[in-house]
């Protein structure tokens, strides 16, 4: 199973699963099939996708442990880009198709309605993560401060969520359903951090 997470095939198998949501929008657009409402679809595909690959990202370091396949997490950078990348297609949908570009309506938008505002939050708390997910990075921060910087990936796909779930008008399944695989997530990281802590305090005493 390692050869297999390890191989340059997987890695390049997975690059091409995360890129298919974008190939079909393509695929049905060329072939007109977004329905009456191409614009509507396309956000909300776009949407649903990096809010998608962000819990994916997050889920990541539970499983290689539940799994006992630490080689996972050479993913987790490759999900938490796409994110950012479905997340700005997302903003150039709504930027460009639906608000023609015209920077003070969008403003409006953004000052005025509640969950625009969320939104925008939630893709300006991506973009540090987007941009120093390099290893040049982690070197220039030190492993520990880029981690605690990244741990703001819960923020963004908290926002992501609320964003979400104020969005709807009235069927709030889906994003009450994306807020309780996020809280379990949380918990998770939540014991792990408690097991720790316990584990080093008990290590300290023996040392002493
Ligand atoms: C950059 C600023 C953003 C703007 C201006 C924006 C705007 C919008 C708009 C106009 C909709 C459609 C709402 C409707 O039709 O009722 C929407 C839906 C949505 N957005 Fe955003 N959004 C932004 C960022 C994000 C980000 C970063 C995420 C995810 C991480 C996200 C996730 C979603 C989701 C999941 C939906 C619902 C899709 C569905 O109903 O299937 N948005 N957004």
């Amino acid at each position: 199973m390692k050869k297999f997470w390890l191989s340059r095939w997987t890695r390049a198998l997975l690059f091409l699963l995360c890129l298919i949501p974008f190939l079909d929008l393509i695929w049905r657009f060329e072939h007109n099939q977004l329905t009456a409402n191409p614009i509507e679809v396309i956000t909300h595909r776009t949407g649903d996708w990096a809010l998608r690959f962000l819990l994916i990202t997050l889920a990541i370091t539970p499983l290689r442990a539940i799994l006992n396949q630490p080689q996972l997490i050479r993913f987790r950078r490759m999900t938490g880009l796409y994110a950012f990348f479905y997340g700005c297609l997302h903003l150039t949908t709504w930027a460009w198709l639906d608000k023609g570009l015209d920077f003070s309506e969008m403003w409006q938008d953004v000052i005025k309605r509640r969950f625009i505002t969320m939104g925008m939050f939630t893709l300006l708390t991506m973009l540090p993560l987007a941009v120093t997910s390099t290893a040049g990075w982690i070197r220039r921060l030190g492993y520990r401060r880029w981690q605690l910087l990244h741990r703001a990936i819960y923020i963004s796909a908290l926002a992501g969520v609320i964003h979400y779930y104020w969005g709807v008008k009235s069927d709030i399944r889906l994003p009450v359903l994306y807020g309780c695989i996020l809280a379990l997530l949380l918990a998770y990281r939540f014991t792990i951090a408690m097991q720790w802590r316990a584990q080093s305090e008990l290590s300290a005493q023996a040392r002493r």
